[in-house]
């Protein structure tokens, strides 16, 4: 048995032992250890406190314990929304856009994710692991220790089942936690433009049984939103896959008041992302549900949009999570430093709030809070241990510096 002690931790971050989805006033509260030590056995959180109840016993564990003092050690980042597997980069569309169009503007012309789609189609499936497996290396890196992703790069049979067979391969290889989702509904395919009922027929009948019998997804997604696939399509879909036994985690609110969060409160869903744009009955629906609020500010960052009302959010009582939404056209970065920075500086979270919604509530957004997220006796040893930092509003005060000296993902220093 390997066992790793760490001691002298300035502040051991986001510490528990029950581990609530946390709701509004909830987030701001980050229960913490100063002076603290933390204990781990093979892949596990076994023993955690504070310095002067380390007990001997314990330190006779682990012969060399590493010395943290002035650093602190936090739960790795839970980034619940991601679409880490595609075949290119897409920074010609990113000129297009300084130069005046936008987003939807690029849809129309066949970029977006249609440009995604031909190259992801015209990749073989070793290529998108390789170039998946690098990005997810370079995140884990920057402390993500649980991931969640998503087709819908394919639009065709083949192209869906080749990205979820590369993300369940990534699952297989990595120690990172990976959840998959199936997001067929990303847009219409270009033979599909006039014939929407042609395309979720090709979802429903031939991509969710092989879906459902390979077990390829734990989630089904749906872009629901004006120009792509309406509540009532949304809702049919999403339907069709529970049938499978995958729970909708849809695409919500982001270009317009699509009625997504309204359809997905409704489904049940496991969350609904992004949330640019939201209106008092919308906040009111989420308010009331189990359904968690994920936010996506890289994204409106990216497209220039309003960013997520969080505050709005948080005050009307919602489950709040933050994620990366790391994809090649609105969110070309999958940095939760960056994401957990942003929240606060534009969408004024605390950092309490910040690094809950980014830990704990990322990992109940993808339905890994048993074994990710908090800092708990049994839980998966997958952690960040900073470098020297003098409080931990540092860490999204100062925005621009990489602040992480080590990670360490089930047990093992990455
Ligand atoms: O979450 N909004 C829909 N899907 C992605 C963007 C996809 C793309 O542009 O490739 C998103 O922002
Ligand atoms: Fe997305």
């Amino acid at each position: 048995m390997a066992a790793t002690l760490i001691i002298n931790i300035k502040q051991l971050v986001n510490v528990r032992e029950q581990w609530p989805v946390l709701r509004g006033k909830e987030l701001a509260n980050l229960p913490c250890i100063h002076n603290a030590y933390l204990l781990i056995e093979d892949d596990t959180i076994v023993a955690y406190g504070p310095m002067d109840e380390l007990a001997t016993a314990h330190r006779a564990l682990a012969a060399d314990p590493i010395d943290a003092t002035g650093k602190m050690v936090l739960p790795a980042w839970c980034d619940s929304h991601t679409h880490l597997v595609f075949a290119a980069s897409r920074e010609n569309e990113f000129i297009d856009k300084l130069k005046g169009l936008s987003y939807a503007e690029i849809a129309a012309r066949g970029g977006g994710i249609l440009n995604s789609a031909r190259k992801l189609n015209e990749a073989s499936e070793d290529e998108l692991f390789n170039l998946a497996w690098a990005r997810l290396e370079e995140l884990t890196k920057l402390g993500t220790g649980a991931i969640e992703i998503k087709s819908g790069y394919g639009l065709t049979v083949e192209g869906e089942l080749k990205m979820l067979r590369v993300i369940k391969k990534l699952r297989e290889r990595s120690n990172v936690t990976i959840k998959a989702t199936f997001l067929g509904a990303h847009t219409y395919p270009v033979e599909y433009k006039e014939n929407h009922e042609g395309y979720i027929d090709l979802i429903i009948q031939e991509m969710l049984p092989v879906i459902g019998r390979e077990q390829l997804a734990d989630y089904i997604d749906v872009f629901c939103e004006t120009g792509f696939f309406s509540p009532e399509e949304t809702a049919l879909i999403c339907k069709a896959g529970m049938q499978y036994g995958l729970k909708p985690k849809i695409h919500a609110n982001q270009l317009n008041l699509s009625g997504g969060v309204q359809t997905g409160v409704a489904l049940g869903a496991v969350s609904v992302d992004h949330l640019e744009t939201m209106d008092e009955p919308s906040i009111k629906a989420l308010a009331g549900a189990d359904t968690i609020g994920t936010l996506l500010p890289t994204a409106a960052f990216f497209l220039r949009m309003p960013f997520q009302p969080a505050r709005a959010l948080i005050d009307a009582g919602c489950a709040i999570a933050l994620a990366s939404d790391f994809n090649p056209g609105s969110s070309p970065s999958g940095n939760m430093n960056g994401v957990v920075n942003m929240s606060c500086i534009q969408m004024k979270m605390l950092p309490e709030e910040a690094i809950n919604a980014a830990t704990l509530n990322g990992a109940w957004a993808m339905e890994c809070a048993d074994e990710l997220g908090s800092i708990s006796v049994g839980k998966k040893a997958s952690l960040i241990l900073t470098k020297q930092v003098p409080s931990l509003a540092y860490i999204p005060y100062s925005f621009g510096s990489n602040l992480i000296e080590r990670v360490m993902i089930e047990g093992q220093w990455v």
